[in-house]
């Protein structure tokens, strides 16, 4: 059993309060490797704000949890070195089941999601009841969820989007008693939000995608004033990465990310995270892409980790400071 507050980590209670109240969100950046981590780091450590390092059941996979705790603890220090301690988080995105959040919990993760929002409502009621009486037991915090996202969650994949009932907001949150909930208001995972057909075109032909359903979080809002609130399928996919991608032999299609503006607006109601990964793996692979297209005889990894680290740090940098509104908050 490894407590996360040995590891020098912090649950995610105190950042949500501070965020709720000054209208900005928490940046809850994906990782899976050690060059994605150092660019979170360093971006953060840069704005001085703080971090949630989202590890997902996929990632965990891949990575290794025990490695994956290593590394998140090895960023505690690496910030530090950097000089700023920045509070950070490590956070299991779309737990599915109370083992894994158990199996998270006792190696050091001080946050977990547990993603009921597949299931009827009072089973996902009482699933997230139990992981978060184990998780609190342990001073670990909780999101939940209610309304379901299109796209890949992890092994999950719906086809289209359930927004979440504003009706059932209330008696999720006091049965259950997480600690912030994440909800569907039109945002879904991956590089491909929309289908073109959902959006319009502005007179220079780009596409222009359906604005989110603001109405659905004010009527959140209105019930559960105050309560953090987390906002997942948050990447804008930046039509630039996407082109480098497509010149340098890709074949990314119709890849549609939701406008800046609106996380912006987002980020000042009661959303204070923000879950951005599929950003990070378009800048990673555009300039992994254009190094190998402009470099063939290149074959050292860090010739090309190297450069997409730094790319990736600017994307942070500029989630931070332009939209997410948390550079300065630690
Ligand atoms: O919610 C989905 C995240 O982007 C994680 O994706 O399951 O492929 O690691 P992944
Ligand atoms: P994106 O695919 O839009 O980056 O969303 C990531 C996410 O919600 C992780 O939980
Ligand atoms: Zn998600």
């Amino acid at each position: 059993m490894v407590n996360y507050k040995n590891l020098g980590l912090v649950n995610s209670r105190a950042l949500f309060e501070r965020a709720t109240k000054e209208n900005y969100a928490i940046p809850a950046f994906n990782f899976n490797n050690m060059e994605q981590l150092q660019a979170i780091i360093q971006a953060c450590v840069e704005e001085s704000s703080p971090v949630i390092l989202q590890v997902s059941s996929g990632a965990r996979k891949y990575a290794n949890q025990t490695i994956l705790r290593y590394l998140a603890q090895g960023a505690v220090e690496y910030a530090k070195e950097l000089g700023k301690a920045i509070p950070i988080v490590l956070h299991l995105d779309h737990g599915d089941t109370f083992d894994l959040c158990k199996s998270c919990i006792d190696f050091g993760f001080s946050s977990v999601m547990i993603d009921g929002s597949h299931f009827p409502y009072d089973e996902n009621v009482k699933l997230t009841c139990k992981v978060v009486e184990y998780a609190h037991h342990h001073g670990v915090t909780v999101e939940g969820e209610l309304g379901v996202l299109a796209g890949i969650e992890d092994d999950v994949s719906a086809k289209s989007n359930t927004y979440t009932k504003p009706e059932e907001v209330e008696d999720f949150v006091s049965k259950t008693n997480v600690d912030s909930l994440a909800i569907s208001i039109g945002t879904s995972h991956g590089a491909n939000k929309f289908k073109p057909e959902q959006c319009t075109r502005n007179n220079k032909g780009i596409l222009i995608p359906p604005i989110l359903r603001f109405d659905i979080l004010e009527a959140v809002e209105k019930r559960i004033p105050g309560f953090p609130i987390v906002l997942h399928g948050a990447s804008s996919v930046p039509q630039i990465q996407v082109e480098i991608i497509n010149n340098n032999g890709g074949k990314l299609k119709d890849a549609i990310g939701i406008p800046e503006e609106q996380l912006r607006k987002a980020a000042r109601s009661s959303v204070c995270k923000i879950n951005i990964d599929s950003d990070g793996r378009l800048v990673m692979t555009a300039a992994i892409r254009s190094i190998f297209n402009t470099n063939p005889e290149w074959f050292d990894p860090r010739q090309y980790l190297g450069p997409a680290r730094e790319s990736l740090k600017d994307l942070y940098k500029h989630k931070i400071t332009h939209v997410l509104g948390s550079a300065g908050k630690i």
